[in-house]
């Protein structure tokens, strides 16, 4: 396995992922505690992560001399590298400006890392974000590439088979990044690659027994792929000691209450209590307009009534989310700049605290994509594997302006058309979410003989790697026009339907 020493970078998992897609396991451990990790894992290499510590800076995390002592191949990156120069023996120096960005670097020579894939004197784009940098090699290394503000941009050490770099070659904008670092644990680590989710799940199973003990354990579902990978796999690890609390607050999809029910009770026979708290949750949005406002009401009250099921259940000590990775670094940026929150995501709060719980969250360092092969590792069904994310919030920020039990039916309606639309022209699985939105504005039209004064409606589609950034979708030339014209004949109070060409960012994909 590779171990992971991990400096605080915010995008560290991602580091973990891209040898995961390289067939090999790996564990990310803090660098507080990575000596003691180092000697219990017994890693084959060791990368370590960037940070936003500076090595010029008294007290800054170092490398435990264990690692640099071991002989390992090793792979530092960003402030990785920094902390390799200067227990190595170099030099750094704090940059006064830093470099933020996409950057081009050129190849200066050989590199076991550019294995079948770079050659000399060629120049690749980068994603840099540094403050200081590199200005003296530590003994026995050279440079590899350089680039106009990192002249030391990788470095190599061959006989100590110790590489680094400047930029981050996790993140999907240094676009070989990956394969820079799949030539790190196969051709300098020599770690073969076979590697599979059918081996997380039998870690994961492994891991979630152990935790749990004889505990018993709730799971709120919310009816996405998240919740519910995370359901059946603790399922599949502890049985019956697991009970699913469905909340419907009426602020779901058209048929998505049923397809869970049945999916659980039906086809899984795993325990699952199914709340109808539409009266309360409809009751509570009375007169909200403000989003956030709107959010935290949600959340609150699913809080609430997930509580009070949980009481009546009794016992449990663990309380299961299918919190994922993008879960956890929700809203940051990897430019080292403070992370702000945009929208409060209501799904990753509160409960725990508030109910005494301890946690247990299996996919917490996966990702969406990831998060489907588990699915499909553990037989859930292809429709509900591949289905676009929803949020927690659901209807209700999809509804600008007051939610009322009628918009909710108007929205449901015409967003199960568009869907329908959508998988019929084979253009679903070619799409990372599509969702219609109901707009509180009103416009003028005319059917048959008639003036009409109805809500118009905005159709959202986009494709995204992770739902971090995203593109509107572009669909073939006859389509909009054709769910257009179903929704208008088919929906009564929509009589208007426009397209969001709109990117992320600068929007998000929600309109709240
Ligand atoms: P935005 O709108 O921030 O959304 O671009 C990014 C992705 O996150 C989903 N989303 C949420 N998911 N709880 C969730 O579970 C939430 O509160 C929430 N808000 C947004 C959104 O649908 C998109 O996939």
């Amino acid at each position: 396995s590779i171990l992971i020493v991990d400096f605080g970078s915010q995008v560290t998992q991602l580091i973990a992922r891209r040898v995961r897609e390289a067939g090999v396991y790996s564990e990310i451990v803090p660098f507080q505690s990575a000596a003691e990790a180092f000697a219990r894992i017994n890693p084959a290499a060791v990368i370590l992560s960037g940070g936003p510590a500076s090595v010029v800076d008294e007290n800054s995390p170092r490398i435990p001399q264990a690692i640099l002592d071991s002989g390992l191949p090793m792979l530092g990156i960003c402030y990785g590298q920094q902390a390799l120069t200067e227990q190595l023996g170099g030099k750094v120096e704090k940059g006064d400006s830093g470099e933020f960005g996409e950057a081009f670097i050129t190849v200066e020579g050989e590199c076991t890392l550019f294995d079948g894939l770079w050659a000399t004197g060629e120049r690749h784009q980068v994603w840099m974000s540094h403050g200081d940098k590199v200005t003296a090699l530590a003994p026995g290394f050279r440079v590899v590439a350089t680039s106009p503000g990192a002249p030391y941009a990788i470095i190599a050490n061959d006989e100590r088979r110790i590489y680094a770099m400047q930029f981050h070659p996790e993140v999907v904008h240094t676009p070989d990044g990956a394969k820079l670092i799949a030539n790190f644990v196969r051709h300098v680590a020599g770690v073969s690659g076979d590697w599979t989710m059918a081996e997380f799940r039998a870690a994961k199973i492994a891991e979630i027994r152990e935790q749990v003990g004889e505990g018993r354990v709730i799971c709120g579902l919310s009816g996405g792929v998240d919740s519910s990978v995370a359901a059946l796999l603790i399922h599949e690890a502890i049985g019956d000691q697991l009970t699913c609390v469905f909340v419907d607050g009426g602020i779901l999809r058209q048929g998505e209450a049923e397809q869970v029910v049945s999916l659980f009770r039906g086809h899984y026979n795993i325990p699952l209590v199914h709340v109808d708290a539409q009266d309360l949750f409809m009751d509570g949005l009375a007169g909200v307009t403000d989003p956030e406002a709107k959010r935290k009401f949600i959340g609150k009250t699913f809080i609430d009534v997930f509580e009070a099921e949980a009481k009546k259940i009794g016992g449990a000590e663990f309380l299961a989310q299918g919190t994922l990775y993008p879960d956890v670094i929700e809203s940051v940026s990897f430019t080292g700049g403070p992370s702000v929150t945009i929208k409060s995501h209501h799904n990753v709060g509160g409960l725990p605290a508030r109910m005494n719980m301890k946690l247990v969250e299996p996919l917490r360092e996966l990702f969406k994509d990831e998060v489907r092969v588990l699915g499909r590792e553990l037989g859930l069904p292809d429709v509900f594997v591949g289905r676009h994310p929803f949020p927690g919030p659901g209807l209700a920020i999809r509804i600008p302006g007051e939610v009322t039990r009628e918009r909710c039916d108007i929205l449901r309606k015409a967003d199960a058309i568009y869907l329908d639309e959508i998988r019929k022209a084979g253009l679903y699985d070619a799409i990372w979410q599509a969702f219609a939105v109901l707009l509180p504005v009103r416009s003028v039209g005319v059917m048959g003989d008639g003036r009409t004064y109805d809500s118009v409606l905005a159709l959202r589609a986009v494709t995204s790697v992770d739902g971090m950034t995203a593109q509107a979708f572009d669909f073939p030339g006859d389509f909009l026009p054709r769910v257009t014209t179903r929704i208008i004949n088919e929906v009564k109070g929509i009589n208007r339907v426009v397209y969001d060409y709109t990117s992320k960012p600068p929007g998000t994909i929600e309109w709240e």
